[in-house]
């Protein structure tokens, strides 16, 4: 194999790249980016990295989820906070359920370079190149929105660092700490189907605190009580600005990507010989690979050892994104393979991608799709002896209408109320809620032991 360095992805052909028609200022930013300091740094990274052996090893859950797209629009404390409350419930709804530590991946301060099945989009006459995701052009349908601009690229930089701190704020600044479990209650907005639910857990919380508490383990004392770790990742799709964030780790010498602490390899982009997975087998982060159903067992154990060649557990999660009727076609198969060769992987479950439909001339995911295919993925992992590792999904903390159905059934026609998604639609505060609980029972089963057969007595 040939020697890798942070731009040897340049001499490998490439998918997915956007057309910038001044390269002189391309590579302007990149130089500024690179002088700029990291995002995240590499021992957290590492630290991620033990969690997701533990994963690998059945011991813990991956929750990972976020927008679709983050937008410059979208950019405020309110949606931060509110992502973060339902991802720290949905967090909280999980860890009760299976007993484990839930290990918590926002698609966040990063996630904003969208792969597209088409260069161009068409609207009535016109044909304009394709909206890429904020980071490389405007949303707006007109044609200066749509060239590429390299300046984007430092404004997502910044957005990424202004949310980031926000996130470890939060995290570690006391608002993650489970003292706060009622207080997270405030998001829910009136009437919600997953309030009461909600509340009955955080009082079994607050009761299990309480007894801590009179034994001596307050959060005072504790800081996994008061504090949680909270990492980001994006899928790792602008190669150059991937490149620029990536730097030496002193400590140990090794090239780590400083734009996220995960970062994954999209569906469209997984091809073996091509410039992303050249990027991503150099450096040390714990990385994500999406498996659709053109993906073959073999092709699978040939990423496998591009990406993870020393079978270190937690440096690589597969992110199965079939859809609910390929699944339990598709994912069998993947797991045996992966099994027979004695690879270590988190195997995660994304209901999103693969459940796209239109509605009413809306791009949307019916709820009821999305959850069969995590049951599938639960029963598939039960059938093969191996661990539902985790679930990847889109979602916000906003009371948006973009997912069809759940416990307040929205329907093709209230889609147009809030539907503000900058790309694909997003589980809202209540589905994301709701998915949790469902998943939870799920966790519950899948953690019943068969029971021993008993000698008489
Ligand atoms: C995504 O995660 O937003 C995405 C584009 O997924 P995939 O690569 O699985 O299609
Ligand atoms: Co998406």
């Amino acid at each position: 194999m040939t020697k890798w360095s942070p731009n040897s992805w340049r001499a490998k052909p490439i998918q997915q790249v956007p057309a910038y028609p001044d390269l002189l200022a391309l590579k302007e930013t990149e130089a500024r980016l690179a002088s700029f300091p990291p995002l995240v740094f590499a021992g957290e990274a590492r630290k991620l990295k033990k969690q997701l052996a533990a994963v690998a090893n059945g011991e813990a859950f991956l929750l990972q989820g976020g927008d679709c797209a983050e937008s410059f629009a979208e950019h405020g404390a309110d949606n931060i906070r509110d992502f973060f409350r339902v991802f720290l419930q949905m967090a909280v709804v999980l860890t009760f359920a299976g007993s484990q530590p839930v290990v918590k991946i926002g698609r966040v301060a990063g996630q904003f370079a969208k792969p597209r099945s088409s260069d161009n989009e068409t609207k009535g006459e016109i044909t304009l190149p394709s909206y890429r995701g904020d980071i490389i052009n405007g949303i707006e349908f007109d044609e200066k929105s749509r060239v590429p601009d390299p300046a984007r690229q430092e404004m997502a930089y910044r957005q990424s660092a202004a949310t980031l701190n926000l996130l470890r704020a939060f995290a570690q600044g006391g608002y993650a700490s489970l003292e706060n479990v009622h207080r997270w209650m405030l998001g829910f907005v009136a009437d919600s189907p997953q309030a009461e639910k909600y509340e009955a857990l955080a009082n079994r919380i607050t009761e299990t605190m309480d007894f801590m508490r009179a034994v001596g383990i307050t959060s005072e004392t504790n800081f996994a009580l008061r504090e949680t770790d909270f990492y980001t990742s994006h899928e790792a799709l602008l190669l150059g600005y991937e490149e620029a964030l990536t730097r030496v780790d002193s400590t140990s010498g090794d090239w780590y990507a400083t734009s996220g602490h995960m970062i994954w390899i999209g569906d469209r982009t997984r091809q073996p010989d091509h410039a992303h997975i050249e990027y991503c087998r150099g450096i040390k982060n714990p990385l994500g690979l999406k498996c659709g159903p053109s993906l073959t067992p073999d092709g699978l154990l040939e990423l496998i050892d591009l990406l993870n060649p020393e079978n270190e557990p937690g440096r690589l999660t597969l992110i199965a994104r079939f859809g609910a009727d390929k699944a339990a076609d598709h994912l069998p198969k993947l797991v045996r393979a992966v099994k027979n060769a004695g690879r270590s992987v988190v195997w995660s479950c994304d209901p999103m991608h693969g459940n796209t439909v239109t509605a009413a001339g809306y791009k949307t995911r019916p709820f009821e799709r999305i959850l069969k295919e995590v049951q599938t993925f639960f029963e598939v992992h039960q059938a093969e002896g191996t661990h539902a590792g985790g679930i990847h999904i889109e979602m916000t903390g906003k009371n948006v209408t973009e997912c069809t159905g759940g416990a307040r059934a929205i329907t093709a026609e209230d889609l147009q109320d809030r539907y503000h998604t900058h790309c694909d639609p997003r589980l809202n505060a209540d589905q994301s809620i709701e998915l949790a609980f469902l998943v939870s029972e799920l966790l519950k089963k899948s953690h019943v032991r068969q029971p021993h057969t008993q000698a008489a007595e």
